[in-house]
Parts: structure tokens; C-alpha cells; sequence
């Protein structure tokens, strides 16, 4: 990567849910940020910006990252998928957000992107987790309305499903 000079702004160029996009970023500015003021993508939230809520957590080349912790330019050439991108096939709703509308996983909403981007890596790793392991993994989202037990529920469905799916194959 070339020296970044402070101030200057830098031209980033990113594959964001399958397309290329590009936009421009100063060295510190924080990948949130670039997402949703640079890109328009603003299904990622921003809650505390210092790496506890979880609410900014996407996928960077699928591993999930809270994006409030890195910077853009960090993300230069590389893949980033959002909430934006969980549907597919001309779904309405993915799998997994279907669960979470049938558990009443969510409220208000503000914790649910992160969350949600979360639980997909997390359920395609490991169909096979138990509800303890999900709220271990849950723990690192703070949640202030629904009491967890719907977004439990909903992950336990989902990596149901997944298992199944893959035994299928
Ligand atoms: S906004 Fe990134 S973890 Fe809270
Ligand atoms: S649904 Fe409101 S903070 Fe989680």
C-alpha cells in the first residue's frame, strides 16, 4: 500500500455484495463510515464505535469484522458483504431473517444488522452449535430490547436448517 499522507483522501475500490464499488476515504476514516457516507450502504449501524455493541459487524473476504475497528483503507481491494447483501435469488427475506420475523428476533432493530451478519458466519461455520455455544457468540452483541430469547430461537432454526441442507447433499 503507498504511504497515506494525513488529510489527503484515497481512492478505495471494493467488491461490496458482488459489485465493484469505489469511493474515496481520508487514512483514518473508519470503515463504518466509508460504508454509509461514502457508499450509501447504511444497513450497517453504528452504536458504540469503539468494538463492544457489535452493530457494525460485516463480512471482510467472510470473515466477520466490526467495521467501527477497521479502517477503509484497510478494506482497499478486498470483499465486503453487508446486510444488503444477505438476500439472494430474489428472496425477499433470507433464510435467516425469516427466522428472526418468525421469533420476533428484533424490536427496534438497531442491533439486528450486526447481529445478523454475526449469526450467517457464525451458522456457516457451525450448523452444528448448541444454544450455549449461540449465546456465547451472542455475547459479543448487546441487544437492549428483546431479552435475547427470539434471536436465540431464530439462530437455533437457521443452523437447523443448515445442517439439514447439508446432510441433503
Ligand atoms: S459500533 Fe462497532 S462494535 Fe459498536
Ligand atoms: S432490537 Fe432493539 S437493540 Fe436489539
Amino acid at each position: 500500500m503507498p504511504l497515506l499522507k494525513r488529510g489527503a483522501r484515497h481512492s478505495i475500490t471494493v467488491t461490496l455484495n458482488g459489485r465493484p464499488r469505489r469511493g474515496d476515504a481520508e487514512p483514518r476514516m473508519l470503515l463504518t463510515d466509508f460504508l454509509r457516507h461514502e457508499l450509501g450502504a447504511t444497513g450497517t449501524h453504528v452504536g458504540c464505535e469503539h468494538g463492544v455493541c457489535g452493530a457494525c459487524t460485516v463480512h471482510l473476504d467472510a470473515e466477520a469484522v466490526r467495521a467501527c475497528l477497521t479502517l477503509a483503507v484497510q478494506a482497499d481491494g478486498r470483499r465486503i458483504d453487508t446486510v444488503e447483501g444477505l438476500v439472494k435469488n430474489g428472496e425477499t427475506l433470507s433464510p435467516l431473517q425469516e427466522a428472526f420475523r418468525r421469533n420476533h428476533a428484533l424490536q427496534c432493530g438497531f442491533c439486528t444488522a450486526g447481529i445478523l451478519m454475526s449469526l450467517d458466519h457464525f451458522l456457516d461455520q457451525r450448523p452444528e452449535a448448541s444454544e450455549a455455544e449461540i449465546r456465547e457468540m451472542l455475547s459479543g452483541h448487546l441487544c437492549r430490547c428483546t431479552g435475547y430469547t427470539g434471536i436465540v430461537r431464530a439462530a437455533l432454526e437457521t443452523a437447523a436448517q443448515r445442517a439439514a441442507s447439508r446432510e441433503a447433499r
